[in-house]
C-alpha cells in the first residue's frame, strides 16, 4: 500500500444573493468605485439578510451542495471542521450546528478559528486526520457571516468584507496526489492591528461596549496591508523553494482574497503570472474562510489531476502560511 495522503475530491461553494455594490456603498458612506477598485480590486460582495441566519446556514448550504455533486449521505461524513471567524454563537461550535443542520449523525466536529488564515489551517488539521488513517471522509467548511461584524458606518473595513462559504471533501489518496506540504504560521503580537475587542473573556458585551462599537472589526489597514504583504508573498516562496518548484511548475495560485494588491505582489514574487491566479475577489471582497475554497469551487472545471496548486493566506492573529496540493481529480 502507497503512503496515504490527503486529497480533495470534492468542492462546493454557495454565496447568498444579495450583491451590495460599490455604488450601494457610497451612497452609507463618503466612497466611490474608482477608489474601492484601485485600492482593493472589489466591484461588490454578497449579504446574507434575513433574520435568525448565521454563519452556519451559508455553511450547510455549501455543504449539502457538496453531498449532492459528490452523492454522499450526510451520516457517510467522519468529520466536519469549520473554519470560521463569525461563529452562530460561542459556543457550541458551527461546526456541530452545520451538522445537525445536514443531519450528519456519525461526524464529529469543531470550529478552528485562524480568521483568514482559517481555511488553510483547517484543511492541513484535517489532512493530518485522513493520513493518520483513521478518517476517510472529512468535510473542511469556511463559513463566515462578515457582515455580522461590520461596521457600515466605517469606510475603512465596510467596504472589504462580504458574506460566503465554501466547502471541500478530503479523502485518502494512494497515488501520491492532494496535500503535499504546508507551512502555517502564527505571531500573536498582531493582534492590536486587527481585532474584534469585546464580546469575549476579556471585555464581556455591555452596553457601555455596544455604544464603543467594539463588536465590530478594527483594523489598522496600512499596517495589515504591509504585513499582508511580506508575509504572504514569503511564505509562498518558501513553499515553492522547499518542494523544487518554479514558477512554470505552478498551475494555480490560489491565495486568499483580501486585496488583489497583496495578490498580484505574491503572485510577481513566485514568478507565476496572472493568468495562472484564481481571482473573484471582484465579486464576493474578503469573505474571509469562505475565499480560498470558493476559488476551488469556481475554477473546478479548469482543474485538471496532478495540477500543482500553491494556496496562501494572511489574516488576524496575525496568521498566514501556504499549501502545496496535487489536484486529485
Ligand atoms: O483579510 C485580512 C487581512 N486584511 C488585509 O489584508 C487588508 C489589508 N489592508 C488593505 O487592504 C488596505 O490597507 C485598505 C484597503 C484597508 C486601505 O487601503 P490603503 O491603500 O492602505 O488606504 P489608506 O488606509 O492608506 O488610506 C488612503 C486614503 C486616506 O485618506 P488621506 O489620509 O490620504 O486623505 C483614507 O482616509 O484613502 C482614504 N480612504 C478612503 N477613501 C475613499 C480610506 N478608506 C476609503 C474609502 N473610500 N473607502
Amino acid at each position: 500500500m502507497g503512503k496515504l495522503t490527503a486529497a480533495i475530491t470534492g468542492v462546493n461553494g454557495w454565496v447568498p444573493e444579495y450583491k451590495l455594490t460599490n455604488h450601494e456603498l457610497s451612497t452609507m458612506v463618503d466612497t466611490n468605485d474608482e477608489w474601492i477598485v484601485s485600492r482593493t480590486g472589489i466591484r461588490e460582495r454578497r449579504i446574507l439578510k434575513g433574520k435568525g441566519l448565521g454563519a452556519s446556514d451559508l455553511g450547510a448550504n455549501a455543504v449539502e451542495g457538496l453531498l449532492k455533486k459528490k452523492n454522499l449521505k450526510a451520516d457517510e461524513i467522519d468529520l466536519i471542521i469549520c473554519a470560521t471567524a463569525t461563529p452562530d454563537m460561542l459556543f457550541p461550535s458551527t461546526a456541530c450546528i452545520i451538522a445537525d443542520k445536514i443531519k450528519a449523525k456519525n461526524a464529529f466536529c469543531f470550529d478552528l478559528m485562524a480568521a483568514c488564515s482559517g481555511f488553510l489551517f483547517s484543511l492541513s488539521t484535517a489532512s493530518m486526520y485522513i493520513q493518520s488513517g483513521a478518517y476517510k471522509k472529512v468535510v473542511v467548511v469556511g463559513a463566515d457571516k462578515m457582515s455580522s461584524i461590520v461596521d457600515y458606518e466605517d469606510r475603512t473595513t465596510c467596504i472589504i468584507f462580504g458574506d460566503g462559504a465554501g466547502a471541500v471533501l478530503l479523502e485518502p489518496n494512494e497515488e501520491g496526489l492532494g496535500i503535499q506540504d504546508a507551512i502555517l504560521k502564527s505571531d500573536g503580537s498582531g493582534r492590536d492591528y486587527l481585532n474584534m475587542k469585546a464580546g469575549g473573556s476579556v471585555n464581556p458585551s455591555t452596553y457601555k461596549t455596544v455604544d464603543a462599537k467594539e463588536h465590530y472589526i478594527y483594523q489598522d489597514g496600512k499596517t495589515v496591508f504591509k504585513f499582508a504583504v511580506t508575509n504572504m508573498a514569503d511564505v509562498s516562496a518558501e513553499i515553492m523553494e522547499r518542494n523544487n518548484l518554479k514558477g512554470d511548475d505552478v498551475a494555480w495560485l490560489v491565495p486568499h482574497q483580501a486585496n488583489k494588491r497583496i495578490i498580484d505582489a505574491t503572485a510577481r514574487r513566485m514568478g507565476v503570472g496572472s493568468e495562472k491566479v484564481m481571482l473573484n475577489i471582484e465579486k464576493y471582497g474578503n469573505t474571509t474562510n469562505g475565499t480560498i475554497p470558493l476559488c476551488l469551487w469556481e475554477w473546478e472545471d479548469k482543474l485538471s489531476k496532478g495540477d500543482n496548486l500553491v494556496l496562501a493566506a494572511f489574516g488576524g492573529g496575525f496568521t498566514w502560511g501556504s499549501i502545496y496540493l496535487k489536484w486529485a481529480y
